[in-house]
């Protein structure tokens, strides 16, 4: 397996429902393994751990996959921002090795798993091979492939379509698309629908998850900038606060230079 390029990957991924249930080989699981370690933070002083874990180990109504990995962290600021930045290397890495994966809300690690940790269990994602091996059920051929609004229902950035298009694609919990973004292609500023600002532990559920979904969009976002060869700072702007769109709420914004 390898770390293919996330960019291109964006404009074909798709989330993979229906599974093969045949677990993966031992070898590819450490690889799988081996590149949670590698993920990146958006906040690297929050704590967080990602963990495989099979079938019998999850609660789930639906048996679904052979495999889910959960991710814990401790709760605080935008944990859960974190979370959807961090994992979503993991949805795109695994579509990128020909792997299904799928954000999934409901299922849960059993107690056993939940009690080996210290930190807050946040939400899982499943993966293994899909259950019919057509490409079709990996990978989306085309960009109008996907089901999600116009660009210009979710941006006015300026000058950096290429960008933002690759955050317009990003999955989200219910397909909600909660996001929206200004700025130009130095700096982006990312808003989330309202209510955005919710206290640790507290976030209903479908909230929660809007939350996560933006840190997902926020991934694209950086994936696509380091594409066209730009340095990514995340950074909270004053001035962007005070200037959020009609029934949106500020997240964070990105300043991109090129390297030199
Ligand atoms: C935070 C989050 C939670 C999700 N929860 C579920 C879920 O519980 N069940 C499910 O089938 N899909 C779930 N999804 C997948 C979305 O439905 C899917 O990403 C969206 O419809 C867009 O489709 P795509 O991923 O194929 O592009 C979730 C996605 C996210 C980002």
């Amino acid at each position: 397996m390898e770390r293919t390029d996330y960019y291109s990957t964006i404009f074909k991924r798709r989330s993979v429902k229906k599974y093969d249930q045949t677990p993966l080989d031992k070898k590819t699981l450490e690889e799988i393994s081996n590149h949670i370690k590698s993920l990146k933070p958006m906040y690297d002083n929050i704590k967080t751990e990602v963990k495989i874990i099979p079938l019998e180990q999850v609660e789930t109504k639906k048996k679904q996959a052979p495999h889910y990995m959960a991710i814990f962290s401790e709760p605080k600021g935008d944990y859960l921002v974190n979370v959807g930045y961090m994992l979503q290397q993991m949805d795109l890495f695994l579509s990128g090795n020909d792997i299904g994966s799928c954000w999934q809300g409901s299922p849960r690690p059993n107690e056993d798993v939940l009690k080996n940790s210290d930190l807050e269990f946040v939400i899982v994602m499943s993966f293994g091979k899909p259950k019919k091996s057509k490409p079709e059920e990996l990978h989306r051929s085309s960009a109008s492939d996907f089901k999600r609004k116009p660009l210009n229902e979710i941006s006015t950035v300026k000058g950096a379509d290429k960008i933002v298009e690759a955050a317009r694609l990003a999955p989200s919990a219910g397909n909600s698309q909660p996001w929206f973004f200004t700025g130009d292609e130095n700096m982006i500023h990312v808003y989330s629908s309202k209510p955005y600002a919710v206290k640790e532990h507290k976030a209903p559920k479908v909230q929660k998850y809007n939350i996560i979904s933006m840190g997902i969009a926020i991934y694209h976002l950086h994936a696509a900038l380091e594409h066209f060869g730009k340095k990514v700072a995340i950074l909270s702007d004053e001035n962007a606060k005070t200037r959020a769109p009609e029934n949106y709420e500020y997240v964070v914004s990105l300043k991109a230079e090129y390297v030199t």
